[in-house]
């Protein structure tokens, strides 16, 4: 990955200014950075990443400012997101046009008039449209419906007639691995430890969204180069080089693992799913990508965290990796949610021990009545993915966040780096 070497010759980053406190505990290296706002001088660069995921899209704009040695700053961030993901109108472009306009329409007044033709644009599409039919992910960004009048439908149409600046490639579908890379540069570059000469300093990082599920760290222990050969990427970025280790995990997402781990079990007498993480008589649904499951466990289901391990526990179907017990960590997406709403983290983050997690999971999977439907499923499948998948140990620690001082915690950022670097 040819990352903007010549552009982003030192990068040095700091926080947005104001509310910049760090969101984390001031012992961490996670709160060293400084904040500031844009000098005298400095050039304003604009740079528009949507992000067309599974359960979403996302339009995230980046304001930097680039001094006159050539060190870029982000300042700010906008970010907005609906729902659900265009993957759920696969049948139906206009939707999905729909859906990326607004959030076009949402984002366009938060950059100064002058300099919207100058911002660059792109649109990724992840995981939700990788599980398609590669047909019909193309029609969908694509195809131009022909019962639409006048109104702009498909995705690469919005984007097309849209005032900002299109690079060659301006609408595509984002690789596993490029989404895992991405995710640890942004992490990476927003806590100052993109540094090749003290590679240990820098986290790994993982990410559970909804379909795929993905592992990316700088591997140093030639065990690891050697056994993973396959997963190794050579990532250059700000100058400097690392080999990756990095993995999509194809269906290993929380929202495909649900009803994989489900449509596994004997189905109840009405043909609906029967769930050990859900109390006996539980009747529930929950949507995701546009498909309705159902729950309905029989009033004498056996349940509980024991039995909801054993149906959670041979569905992760990963490697395990020594090193990474050794590696700073850093999960987020998923792993974020589920810990806030185990109340193990705040809204804010930080650092906890896998066993908390464990902790936490029986007592919600012990409860015979639940606020949160698959709360106890989702925290069994974590951390049966994390120790029964990735190796970790109970005791293995990891941070868990959303944002680093305000910025979102996502690929949208390092592919930004990159597009600005081309
Ligand atoms: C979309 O259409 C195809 C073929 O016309 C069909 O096989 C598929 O099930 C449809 N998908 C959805 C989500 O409606
Ligand atoms: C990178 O790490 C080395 C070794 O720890 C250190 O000497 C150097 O100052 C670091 N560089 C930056 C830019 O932080
Ligand atoms: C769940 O129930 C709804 C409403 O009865 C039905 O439309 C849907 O097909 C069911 N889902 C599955 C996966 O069977």
């Amino acid at each position: 990955m040819a990352i903007g070497a010549v552009f982003l010759i030192v990068l040095i980053y700091y926080a947005r200014g104001g509310d910049a406190a760090s969101s984390f505990d001031p012992d961490s290296p996670l709160s060293s950075l400084k904040s500031t706002t844009a000098l005298n001088g400095d050039r304003h660069i604009y740079a528009a990443m949507l992000d067309a995921g599974s359960t979403g899209s996302r339009i995230h704009i980046y304001h930097f400012a680039k001094s006159e040695q050539g060190i870029l700053r982000l300042i700010d961030e906008y970010f907005k997101e609906n729902q659900p993901g265009i993957g759920a109108f696969a049948n139906n472009s206009e939707k999905a046009g729909e859906k990326i306009q607004a959030l076009l329409d949402s984002g366009m007044p938060k950059i100064p008039k002058g300099q919207v033709s100058s911002c660059l644009i792109n649109l990724f599409a992840t995981a939700g449209l990788r599980r398609l039919p590669e047909k019909q992910s193309n029609a969908l960004l694509d195809t131009v419906c022909k019962y639409c009048g006048q109104h702009i439908i498909s995705i690469r149409e919005v984007i097309k007639k849209s005032p900002f600046k299109k690079p060659k490639s301006y609408v595509s579908i984002l690789s596993g691995d490029n989404e895992g890379i991405y995710a640890w540069q942004t992490l990476n570059f927003l806590t100052g430890t993109l540094n090749s000469s003290n590679t240990e300093a820098s986290y790994g990082t993982l990410d559970l969204g909804g379909a795929s599920t993905q592992l990316t760290f700088a591997a140093i222990d030639e065990k690891t180069l050697k056994k993973f050969k396959e997963d190794i990427k050579t990532d250059e970025v700000l100058e400097q080089k690392f080999r990756l280790f990095t993995k999509s995990y194809k269906d290993m997402g929380l929202k495909v693992a649900r009803v994989k781990v489900l449509a596994a079990n004997p189905k109840s007498k009405d043909g609906k799913f029967v769930t050990a993480c859900s109390p006996s008589g539980a009747k529930f649904s929950w949507k995701d990508f546009g498909v309705e499951n159902n729950v309905s466990n029989p009033s004498d289901e056996k349940y509980g965290f024991e039995e909801c391990m054993k149906e959670v526990k041979n569905y992760p179907k990963t490697d395990k990796i020594e090193e990474l017990k050794v590696r700073k960590a850093y999960a987020f997406s998923y792993y974020y949610d589920i810990a806030v709403d185990l109340h193990l983290i705040g809204a804010k983050g930080g650092e906890i021990d896998i066993q908390k997690f464990y902790d936490a999971a029986k007592i919600e999977c012990n409860k015979p009545k639940r606020d949160h439907d698959m709360l106890c499923f989702d925290s069994v499948y974590i951390i049966n993915l994390l120790t029964e998948g990735f190796g970790l140990d109970l005791q293995s620690k990891l941070t868990i966040g959303k944002k680093i001082n305000e910025f979102e915690l996502c690929w949208a950022l390092g592919a930004t780096l990159e597009m600005l670097g081309e």
